[in-house]
């Protein structure tokens, strides 16, 4: 079997937050074009710990390789720049403006980086509102947006980054049934050109749509496996079930 070079790399990563141990050494690997998700339960640290792998936290210790290079040390903007863009919980769109123009920041943001080549501003938003099925959206007032379509502007405005890496925080929290079954058919759209992490809560995303899973537990990995592994995992049961 040929060696696969992974996308990214994270080594003995911690983050503590005076005495507690929000990420506590955590080793992790993702190969190019995988969807893995992270499971864990509340206070687990997974957002802690994606927030380091986007540079949005700086770690206490620990190096993290991405794309055959050291980013540990870069601000989260160079490493929107390197191709590992993100989505948050909370979200990080301007409601005063309209979804089109959300998602255009995020594209002349790319585009400036981009030379020799005439910037296809408009072409690139409309492409980014219809990968999210949001097209009919583009001139709605962000924040008048429904919950769940907010989230989907998110994705767009990551998806516009053309990412190598998309980085998604529980994306699914207040997306109805149908929303989530679009939803799936999106990431699997996506994951064509880009790898994911996904943190979420739903199982039913988890198992559908995870090559791999990993589950934090304390700030540790208590377990990664394909879903079918994860699913029979005692200690994965005992991690939800128990305290
Ligand atoms: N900025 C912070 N300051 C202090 N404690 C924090 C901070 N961010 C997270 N924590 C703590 O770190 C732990 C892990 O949090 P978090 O990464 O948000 O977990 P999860 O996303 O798995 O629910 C929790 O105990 C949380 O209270
Ligand atoms: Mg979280």
């Amino acid at each position: 079997m040929a060696d696969v070079i992974p996308l990214l790399q994270a080594r003995g990563l911690k983050r503590y937050f005076g005495g507690l141990k929000a990420v506590d050494h955590v080793d992790f690997s993702l190969n190019t074009g995988e969807i893995r998700a992270i499971i864990g339960p509340n206070g687990a640290g997974k957002t802690t710990f994606v927030s380091l792998l986007s540079g949005r936290t700086q770690p206490t210790s620990g190096t993290i390789l991405f794309d055959g290079e050291d980013v540990s040390a870069l601000p989260a903007y160079r490493r929107v720049e390197r191709g590992i863009a993100y989505t948050f919980q909370i979200t990080n769109i301007y409601k005063t403006m309209s979804a089109a123009d959300n998602v255009r920041m995020a594209v002349q943001s790319r585009l400036k980086r981009v030379h020799g080549q005439k910037p296809n501003f408009e072409g690139e938003t409309r492409a980014a509102l219809d990968a999210v099925g949001l097209s009919d959206r583009a001139d709605t007032i962000a924040g008048e947006l429904a919950y769940g379509h907010q989230r989907l502007l998110e994705i767009a405005m990551g998806v516009a980054l053309r990412p190598k890496l998309l980085i998604l925080d529980e994306p699914t929290q207040g997306l109805s049934d149908l929303e989530i079954e679009n939803f799936l058919t999106l990431v699997r759209r996506i994951a064509r050109d880009a790898t994911v992490l996904l943190i979420e809560h739903n199982m039913h995303v988890v198992m559908s749509l995870a090559d791999r899973i990993t589950v934090l537990a304390r700030g540790q990995t208590l377990a990664e496996g394909t879903p079918a592994e994860i699913r029979d995992n005692a200690e994965v049961q005992a991690a939800y079930l128990g305290s």
